[in-house]
């Protein structure tokens, strides 16, 4: 395998580099649509010498928003997406979109829609009660992401990336703590990993190799009773023996029940409160320390984790998660991964992967403050980084 910087293939489509943006929720589309930041904040991402740019985050179905002002894919968006994705490419990058249906993370009251979840529980955020999915229901998700799949191939897209993480709806089926039901899509690893295998079949049939598929998948949900290293590992390899994936991209943690298990870093609990109204701003800055428990960041946290996929599974893997430097790259394809995947170090820089070509001793100057997080309500930006919008 050659370095970070070499030209790589990701199934059907071929890359310039290894370098891949992550998804970050842009808060750009206050209307649900396209629009110039939105592309402009991509267009950044591409001339500054990533891969592939990952726009986010374009849900399969109006309830799988997490909130009112997201993409939902339909033949409506298509123009719009066009357009990003022609900037995109005009700077030799490539897009993928990631697909998603939020399930009990979404705010039902924002989106005017009941939160799906595999079985009825509290959304603490709405402060209303998730449906649990019928079988109709399930089987219009599986549809959903095919038909949005397709939206992204008519939109000029690479790649889609499907949203398998973090207590989404997919990553909330896998989870034996989420996913309490008592019918053929619990009980077992394999009953609990069908909606995920059913909707990455779907996806590829539909598509076929027109573009990659990419699943962004949770290695263990950091929450007591969810799904836990051990038995990711199993649903990733019956991901891996069907064939329909790409890559995987390993991610962890639970919008739900631990959001900064992901991040790492400083809690921004001021920030956080200031981005919500009354009474749950007071709320946030009485509990928030409590609820939102601090983890010590340290470059390529997920690296150890990670590890045990790599050494476990064939397919190509994409590592995620405090990468920063062109040694924590370099470090990332000597111990076998395809591709890394950056996400706050490109919203403080989008030119870092040029950078870190011509200055391999540079890294990221991103804090983990983390307080880019709460400006995901009003445009998502690094809050230290004086060229961001
Ligand atoms: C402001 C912000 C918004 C994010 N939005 C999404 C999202 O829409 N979908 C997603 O899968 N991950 C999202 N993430 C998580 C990132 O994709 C990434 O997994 C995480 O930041 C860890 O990578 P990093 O250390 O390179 O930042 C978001 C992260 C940040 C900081």
């Amino acid at each position: 395998m050659n370095g970070v910087f070499g030209p790589a293939r990701l199934g059907p489509v071929r890359l310039r580099n290894r370098i891949i943006k992550a998804a970050t929720f842009e808060g750009r589309t206050p209307r649900g649509v396209v629009t110039d930041e939105l592309i402009e904040f991509h267009r950044a991402v591409a001339a500054g010498g990533a891969a592939m740019t990952t726009v986010a985050y374009c849900a399969v179905a109006p309830e799988g928003r997490t909130e009112r002002r997201q993409i939902v894919m339909g033949p409506d968006v298509v123009p719009g997406l066009r357009r990003l994705t022609d900037a995109v490419h005009r700077e030799g990058a490539a897009a993928s979109a990631q697909l998603g249906h939020a399930g009990p993370v979404s705010d039902s009251s924002s989106t005017g829609n009941a939160a799906l979840a595999p079985s009825w529980r509290l959304n603490p955020m709405s402060m209303r009660i998730t449906r649990a999915a019928t079988e109709d229901d399930l089987r219009r998700i599986v549809r959903v992401h095919a038909d949005a799949a397709w939206t992204a191939v008519e939109s000029g897209f690479d790649a889609v990336e499907l949203h398998f993480g973090h207590n989404y709806l997919i990553s909330s089926f896998l989870s034996p703590r989420f996913n309490r039901r008592r019918d053929e899509w619990n009980g077992s690893t394999e009953k609990r990993a069908r909606l995920a295998r059913d909707v990455a079949r779907a996806v590829r049939e539909r598509v076929g190799d027109r573009i990659a598929v990419l699943a962004k998948f949770g290695m263990d949900d950091g929450v007591r009773g969810g799904l836990r290293p051990e038995e990711s590992l199993t649903v990733a390899r019956l991901l891996q023996a069907d064939g329909a994936l790409d890559a995987l991209e390993l991610t962890c943690g639970s919008s739900l029940g631990n959001p900064m298990y992901l991040f790492r870093g400083d809690v921004p609990v001021r920030e956080f409160a200031g981005a919500f109204r009354q009474p749950l701003r007071a709320g946030i800055r009485l509990f928030g320390r409590a609820v939102l428990h601090e983890y010590l960041y340290e470059d390529a946290y997920l690296l150890p984790e990670a590890r045990k996929f790599r050494a476990a599974l064939t397919m190509p893997l994409v590592l995620l998660g405090g990468v920063t430097s062109r040694r924590v790259m370099d470090h990332a394809m000597v111990e076998g991964f395809d591709f890394v995947a950056m996400g706050r170090a490109l919203l403080m820089e989008p030119d870092l992967p040029n950078r870190l070509r011509t200055e391999p001793m540079a890294r990221s100057a991103c804090t983990h403050c983390n307080k880019c997080m709460p400006t995901i309500y009003t445009g998502t930006r690094c809050v230290l980084a004086a060229h961001t919008s």
